[in-house]
């Protein structure tokens, strides 16, 4: 339905609308266009090309980053034609590893407001504060408060890029309309020195509060986003761990929201366990685990690695049993006063280690996980160690960006005499050892996350369950090509993304709807009603009627106004 009509120059500014030199004649006639662009009317994918060739000029993916988002502030379907025209290629531009070091110069490198900028300074006013966005059907809110940015600790405001990359992957994995989404930077300070003294930093210069203070503020935007938008899913990401677990703890009963540090990692993983058991020939329940690392993403993934074992028939007691954990003070025991009511299920009766080598012998895992944030802790005598108790161990080295994962599939393969079966949190060119070519997969939680996206936006979900995470997690181990899981590769292909995702949010759709959570009614096609909801990167037609209207559910083209 149009609710706005935009001319000239005010459409060539609004990245919604703006076809650049595709706009036809009876556009430019009717949008008072006529000399305000070149005189041509170029197709997408000509475009595409001029933008592929512009990207080749580039000579850093930091500069391929930056060039994409300003085509993203200028012409948004340009910039989704381009993303998902490659997903394997563009992915790791516009989110990991590169958005790693646009994070660290975020200040330096910033153009142009994306998303929202809340401050807790601000309290008492978050409600009006929301409502100065433009659109007015929200459905997921992804937000940081920039404390665990990656693996690179607490950022404050220079994490604001997190929750604009992870909504991108909603749209170009899994094909949610962008404009229902928005990106939202909490600022409750930071306690990152070099930050609070620079002075092109884009944040509060406070350190941090107590967590009372933060927690009435996160409870007042919750609120504030029932209240305004009360269909949308309020999407945490890259909060440190404590505050991750307890504030999922907190809301998971009561408004629709998730973390995807802790279940949208647990979710991916655990369909990397699914393989690489069946690569085994054993069973989920069959495997011993020890993390590396009892952080949120730890946290995640054991609890939901339990709800899948108790689906296999096991005693959540036993299943617990099978989960061992060491952090930065060791091996997680039950004499230890340190930890968190959290950590305590997996704190074992076990004689105290600081030595991982040690634990490892004594423990005897088939499978290790890092989820430290500390590059190099699988060193060789790990790696060997692992190879030595089992004909084939899995290690997970799931740390990231690039340079803080905890071994790399070269060196996991190598130490271990290509017994191991490897995955990281990052992508990994193909290893050749002993004639061999092993294909190290990529634990990305993008496989999940934007497949429960789509199943809640379709479905308008009103919470978001751990089983939905595990449906995910089946849906998408059950898409890998078997011939290529025979070479290692545990995940699915990059370049099929978008597919993989519409198959997975299809599975999750139909468990909403069994689970009686969902607030439409059910279709008799799922998946073919999901592939109703995928936006396309082409450009809408409204433009060409005399004006720039908004429309509020068409998933094509996306002719509105988002900027703030
Ligand atoms: P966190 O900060 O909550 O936890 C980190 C944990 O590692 C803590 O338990 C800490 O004690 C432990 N640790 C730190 N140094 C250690 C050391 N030297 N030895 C042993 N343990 C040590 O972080 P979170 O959220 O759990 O994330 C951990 C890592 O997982 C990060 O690097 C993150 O990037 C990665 N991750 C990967 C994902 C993926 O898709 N592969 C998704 C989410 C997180």
């Amino acid at each position: 339905m149009p609710t706005m009509a935009k001319r000239g120059l005010e459409v060539l500014q609004d990245p919604a609308l703006n076809k650049s030199t595709a706009f036809t004649e009876a556009e430019k006639q009717a949008l008072g266009l006529v000399g305000l662009v070149p005189d041509v009317a170029e197709s997408e994918d000509l475009q595409l090309q001029r933008v592929i060739l512009q990207l080749s000029q580039k000579n850093t993916d930091l500069d391929r980053y930056i060039y994409l988002v300003n085509l993203l502030d200028h012409n948004e379907t340009l910039f989704y034609r381009t993303v998902m025209s490659d997903p394997a290629r563009f992915l790791p531009i516009v989110y990991d590893p590169t958005i790693g070091e646009a994070c660290l110069k975020f200040g330096h490198i910033y153009r142009q407001a994306r998303g929202m900028y809340l401050s807790i300074a601000r309290r008492g006013h978050v409600k009006e504060i929301l409502s100065n966005w433009p659109e007015k059907d929200l459905r997921f809110i992804c937000v940081t408060d920039g404390n665990r940015i990656l693996g690179l600790g607490d950022l404050g405001a220079n994490g604001a890029p997190i929750p604009i990359g992870k909504l991108q992957l909603y749209t170009a994995c899994a094909g949610v309309p962008p404009q229902y989404l928005l990106p939202m930077y909490l600022d409750a300070g930071t306690n990152n020195e070099q930050y609070l003294h620079d002075p092109l930093y884009l944040g509060m210069r406070k350190t941090r509060p107590t967590t009372e203070e933060l927690y009435s503020f996160v409870d007042e935007f919750m609120d504030a986003v029932q209240e305004l938008f009360p269909k949308c899913c309020v999407h945490f990401e890259d909060w440190a761990g404590y505050d991750a677990v307890h504030l999922l703890e907190r809301y998971r009963d009561k408004y629709c929201c998730y973390n995807d540090d802790i279940q949208g990692t647990a979710g991916i993983t655990l369909a990397g366990m699914i393989n690489a058991v069946k690569l085994k020939g054993t069973k989920l329940i069959d495997e011993k685990y020890l993390f590396l690392g009892a952080g949120s993403a730890a946290i995640g993934l054991a609890n939901l690695l339990v709800s899948a074992m108790v689906k296999q028939g096991m005693k959540p007691k036993d299943a617990q049993a099978r989960v061992y954990m060491f952090d930065i003070n060791g091996l997680l025991e039950d004499t230890r006063k340190d930890l968190f009511d959290f950590q305590r299920v997996y704190a074992h009766h076990h004689p105290s280690t600081r030595d991982f080598v040690a634990a490892i012998e004594s423990i005897k895992p088939t499978t290790i996980i890092g989820v430290s944030t500390v590059g190099g802790l699988f060193n060789q005598k790990v790696v060997e160690t692992m190879a030595h108790i089992n004909e084939h161990p899995v290690i997970f080295a799931l740390s990231n960006p690039t340079d803080k994962v905890e071994c790399t599939p070269e060196q996991a393969y190598r130490w271990s005499q290509g017994k191991a079966i490897y995955a990281a949190g990052v992508q990994f060119p193909p290893v050749h050892f002993n004639r061999q070519m092993f294909l190290p997969g990529q634990a990305n939680n993008f496989y999940v996350f934007p497949a429960i996206g789509m199943a809640v936006f379709a479905t308008q979900a009103k919470r978001v369950t751990d089983d939905m995470f595990i449906e995910a997690a089946q849906a998408v181990a059950g898409q890998v090509p078997s011939d290529l899981m025979k070479q290692g590769l545990l995940f699915p292909l990059q370049s099929s993304v978008l597919e993989t995702e519409i198959q997975t949010a299809a599975r999750v759709a139909e468990l909403v709807f069994d689970s009686g959570l969902a607030r439409v009614d059910r279709p008799a096609d799922t998946v073919g009603w999901i592939r109703q909801h995928v936006y396309k990167p082409e450009y809408g037609e409204e433009v060409s009627a005399g004006k720039a209207a908004r429309s509020e559910t068409k998933p094509t083209g996306s002719p509105r106004v988002r900027h703030a």
